[in-house]
């Protein structure tokens, strides 16, 4: 196979299913039980006695992690020559464009197949609950409908390239602050409103894998929970695929056998004693076929008894790293812009540059992490456009800064899994750019992180603020694309960004009297004990706290600007087809009022005027990006169905249409509504 687009065509369920058992019936029991424990920390084991493959597992989301060992295990024969550094996840989130997280996943499913990888540990849908979470960069935002329209097609990107694609971490694991000992209590409507829609976007888009996570569950841990995966992830999800746990996340053989769990990552750790179980009786060999067959049937489907590796030419990571620039180019969000400060024009006289990430670039940490190639550094993108003007100051004093016609003040945070961070900025990064702030009005702040973080002292003094993520590779020449006015900001936060983090419903989740720490200790996780994270917001997450709170944040999600305006109006809404077809047609025009060609994301929210369960006032039900050329108008139709209206019903363990008044409003964020109607259904 080469790289040329050839749409992978998996093998029939029926054909993976006859396959599967005829191999399950020549195994031993020695070899059954080599399969359900993960080999050399990264594989399923090979079994050349029946000619079955070893499968190479790698992670993730942003990326094709390259390894050239874990351990003592020797991966070079895995070790990719290069793989590209897209944005991070919470920055294509922030495209709200599903044909680009399409795009984006085809590409490191593409890479995947150029290394051999038969299943990437990704993506990684868990939602944002939490702004101090040291993951949320792998994750899509808040919003579970944003979410799962991004998964949905990120699962059919990889996988159309033939490529798995793993659903992680299941479920309800939204911080990493002791991630082994956090136990979340969350009811079941909150589960299904919020928590479950990305995975169940990602399965219905047929994701072949699901990795569990390494919290617990109401009191249980998910990897080895039958609740969680029998019950919840198999029957009232759907999925019919692998089930792997997260590394070392489990601790008892039994319960894992009995959960409907597959196999134990990174080795046997919880099944060491299976063969005991076995001869005790506590479980009994069907249970060991049921794990087997998953795994063989799932490898079967995905052909990996019969694939060969991508052989690529030049253009192979060239048109990689051009997926890359386009997604951190309708990521990147424009959070402020007084007085149109940008686009900055070449007329300026000099711009003062200064900050820890001109130079560097932030990435997030852990397993998600992926290096890149041609990484582009800001000051060198800055001085390709501005040339001289550019004046890179490390420490710049006060009189530099003021005398200076606009300064550029680049900070981050470097947010890694294993533990939180906090909201506020290291103290480094908050000096720095108040310095720059209160002594130049004209500052840009480019803020490179993977989640929100505490603005609030320097906000309202700074001229612009782009929030740029983690914009891999290519990441700051779509950041000064920006800034010189060659592209016009399309991106809008798939966040709500508070004012102090104690305004947010997940504040409160640390045992009192502990603090975050950085870096991850063993000894230390193990010895703390299991503590309760109380879901008590249950489905008033995000924005839907902030607006039943009446809390003002910061910056409110689904809101981002523009260097064009866009006015909308003709709103009409047509419910002929919903007593029949359970269908309501929104439809209303949107015109580029600026001078510029511009994206513009519409985002359609309902209310349910009454109802018998307390509902959110907001609810995201449906989105469109538009582009829009100067003086430019379209009109869009948004279809809506019963589901966009229902809520769960824990008591029937379905959804549930309740009639009455909802209002359908229409706007260019969370906060900012321009046109509405109500409609009774
Ligand atoms: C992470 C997973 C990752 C795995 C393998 C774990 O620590 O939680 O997301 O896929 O390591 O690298």
């Amino acid at each position: 196979m080469n790289s040329k687009k050839e749409k992978f065509s998996p093998l029939s369920i029926k054909k993976a299913d006859a396959k599967a058992d005829s191999m399950l019936s020549l195994m031993t029991q020695d070899e059954k039980i080599a399969i359900i424990e993960g080999d050399r920390s990264f594989f399923i084991k090979p079994n050349p006695r029946l000619n079955f493959p070893e499968v190479y597992m790698t992670d993730a989301t942003q990326g094709v992690h390259i390894r050239e060992s874990f351990g003592d295990n020797d991966l070079s024969k895995y070790s990719m020559e290069k793989s590209t550094a897209f944005p991070c996840p919470i920055s294509l989130a922030a495209t709200w464009n599903p044909e680009v997280s399409c795009r984006y996943a085809e590409a490191i499913g593409e890479e995947c197949r150029a290394g051999d990888i038969g299943i990437l540990l990704g993506p990684g849908v868990n939602s944002y609950r939490i702004s101090q979470c040291g993951r949320n960069f792998e994750y899509f935002g808040e919003d579970p409908f944003l979410s799962a329209k991004m998964i949905g097609e990120y699962v059919k990107g990889i996988q159309g390239t033939g490529t798995i694609a793993t659903l992680k971490h299941f479920v309800a694991n939204n911080t990493d602050y002791y991630r082994r000992k956090s136990n979340s209590i969350v009811d079941e409507r909150t589960l299904h409103e919020i928590y479950l829609p990305p995975f169940k976007s990602g399965i219905d888009a047929g994701a072949q894998a699901v990795m569990t996570s390494y919290n617990l569950l109401n009191g249980e841990w998910c990897g080895q929970s039958k609740y969680v995966i029998d019950d919840l992830l198999k029957t009232q999800l759907g999925f019919q695929g692998l089930v792997i746990t997260d590394w070392w996340s489990v601790y008892d053989g039994e319960k894992l056998v009995k959960s409907g769990q597959d196999i134990e990552m990174p080795f046997a750790v919880a099944l060491k004693n299976v063969r005991q179980l076995l001869k005790g009786g506590n479980i009994c060999i069907e249970d060991i076929d049921r794990m087997v067959k998953s795994i063989l049937r799932t490898c079967f489907i995905m052909k990996f008894d019969s694939r060969k590796k991508y052989v690529h030419d030049s253009a192979f990571y060239k048109n990689h790293e051009s997926v890359a620039l386009q997604t951190a180019r309708e990521g990147i969000v424009l959070l402020k812009n007084d007085k149109n400060l940008l686009p900055l024009s070449k007329s300026r006289k000099n711009i003062l540059v200064t900050g820890d990430y001109i130079e560097n670039i932030a990435m997030g940490g852990g397993s998600a992490n992926v290096k890149g190639f041609n990484n582009r550094i800001l000051l060198d993108e800055l001085r390709k456009e501005y040339g001289r003007r550019i004046i890179h100051t490390a420490n710049p004093s006060a009189d530099q800064i003021q005398s200076a016609d606009v300064v550029l003040c680049a900070i981050g945070t470097e947010d890694h899994e294993g533990w939180d961070r906090a909201f506020e900025l290291a103290e480094d990064q908050e000096k720095k750019v108040k310095e720059c702030v209160i002594n130049n009005p004209n500052t840009v702040v480019v803020v490179s992180t993977g989640s929100g973080i505490r603005m609030t002292d320097w906000n309202s003094k700074a001229g612009a603020i782009i929030y740029a993520w983690y914009g891999g590779q290519v990441g700051s020449q779509a950041v000064v694309e920006i800034i010189a006015g060659k592209v016009n900001p399309s991106g809008k936060l798939p966040i709500t960004i508070e004012k102090e983090f104690k305004d947010s419903p997940g504040y409160g989740y640390i045992p009192k009297g502990e603090m975050l720490y950085q870096g991850w200790n063993e000894k230390e996780e193990k010895a703390h004990p299991v503590y309760d994270v109380r879901y008590d917001e249950g489905v008033f997450t995000g924005y839907r706290w902030y607006e039943k709170k009446s809390i003002e944040p910061l910056y409110p999600f689904g809101f981002g600007l523009s260097y064009s305006t866009f006015n909308y109006g003709n709103l009409s809404i047509n419910t002929d087809e919903f007593k029949n077809q359970g269908k309501v047609k929104v439809s209303f025009t949107i015109k580029n009022l600026g001078k510029r060609r511009g994206l513009e994301t519409v985002q359609l929210y309902i209310q349910d005027v009454e109802c018998s369960v307390p509902r959110p006032i907001k609810e995201l039900k449906g989105f469109a990006k538009v582009d829009l050329k100067p003086g430019q108008s379209r009109n869009i139709v948004i279809e809506l169905t019963e589901m966009d209206f229902s809520f769960w019903n824990p008591k029937t363990k379905d959804w549930f249409f309740e009639k009455g008044t909802f209002v359908i409003q229409i706007g260019s964020s969370s906060k900012d509504i321009r046109i509405q109607k109500q409609i009774k259904l």
